[in-house]
């Protein structure tokens, strides 16, 4: 079977709604997003790009452009998806999923990037949009590689269809280089893998603390159904997958219970949660927050003080921050 991919450069702080938004197109498989390293910043002018936009859930972005690649399995209608590529930026009153068009004035002028991909080489697209990361001691491979690492390493499959977590997120690989550094003098029983995405963090967990029981948690259905699917791929059972959209939500919530928490979820969250977190952790145990750009973490580490949370270590890349804190 052959298939299409359709590309388009979107802002960084617009592209989970069109990737959420282009899983309606009539033939539409999967998409995947990655970052435009072309840095002719002229082509660019009309995207916002300062250092740091935040979107309509207060989370806070870098500006970078990035790619949005769909994969159809029948010939896709270029004009029916611009047009409903365009309604879309109208609804959200953006200029900034396409280049703006000085010459024809038109603000939404069409460059969408269109190809056919037979089936050998779809292969290799998938596995260029998730290859294999040995980090640490984890070797983490997506469900299209086989497993081929040496013994002394931690293999980890992740199906990473619909979810974010695949690993190759610098925010993602901090919170794997906190987990390691913390598993070299203490043990873990209780975890919570807060915003677990494909599950990665809770996963590479239970492999380093086999006795431990982890918690995952997500307000975003896909993530919750993928973790569960993620768990059986790992032959991980008697976890709870849960299932949440408030900040004070049941079951995982009703004592101090976790000695090791995980939230890789952006600042505007982070800052909330601070309370909640207070309350169910226990004394003299580990939170590791991410998704922080650099910039933000004396703030967060200020924040988080004043919750009873010191700083025990940092772990950067690229701009990129996670924080592990010790409770009191
Ligand atoms: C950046 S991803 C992290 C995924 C994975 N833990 C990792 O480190 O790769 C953030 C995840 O948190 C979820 N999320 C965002 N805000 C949340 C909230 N307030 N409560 C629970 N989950 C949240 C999102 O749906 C998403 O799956």
């Amino acid at each position: 079977m052959d298939l299409w991919s359709v590309r388009f450069e979107i802002q960084d702080n617009l592209k989970n709604i069109f990737s959420e938004y282009v899983e309606d197109f009539e033939g539409y498989i999967s998409s995947s997003l990655f970052v435009n390293e072309d840095k002719d910043k002229k082509k660019y002018n009309n995207f916002h790009l300062n250092n740091i936009t935040s979107n309509k859930f207060g989370e806070f972005h870098q500006n970078q452009i990035w790619v949005l690649e769909v994969f159809f399995n029948q010939e896709p209608d270029i004009k029916k998806i611009s047009r409903k590529l365009n309604y879309l930026a109208k609804e959200l009153k953006t200029t900034e999923y396409f280049f703006y068009d000085h010459l024809k004035k038109d603000k939404y002028s069409n460059r969408l990037n269109v190809s056919q991909i037979s089936q050998k080489n779809w292969l290799k697209y998938n596995r260029k949009s998730f290859p294999i990361i040995n980090l640490d001691n984890f070797y983490i491979y997506g469900s299209h590689n086989n497993k081929n690492c040496s013994a002394s390493k931690i293999p980890i499959k992740i199906d990473a269809s619909t979810a974010f977590g695949t690993g190759t997120h610098e925010t993602t690989k901090c919170c794997l280089k906190a987990l390691t550094f913390i598993s070299r003098f203490t043990k873990s029983n209780q975890i919570l893998d807060y915003g677990c995405g494909t599950g990665i963090l809770g996963i590479s967990s239970k492999k380093i603390f086999k006795k431990s029981k982890v918690t995952f948690v997500d307000i975003d259905k896909k993530a919750v159904k993928l973790t569960k699917e993620n768990l059986k791929l790992n032959n991980i059972v008697l976890n709870k997958v849960y299932l949440t959209n408030s900040y004070h939500s049941n079951k995982y919530t009703k004592k101090q219970f976790y000695d090791l928490v995980f939230a890789n979820i952006l600042f505007g969250h982070l800052k909330k949660l601070a309370p909640l977190y207070s309350f169910i952790i226990k004394p003299n145990s580990f939170l590791i927050l991410s998704g922080l750009l650099n910039e933000q973490i004396p703030y967060i580490i200020n924040w988080y003080n004043k919750y009873g949370f010191k700083e025990k270590k940092i772990f950067s890349l690229n701009g990129w921050g996670s924080i592990i804190l010790i409770s009191n």
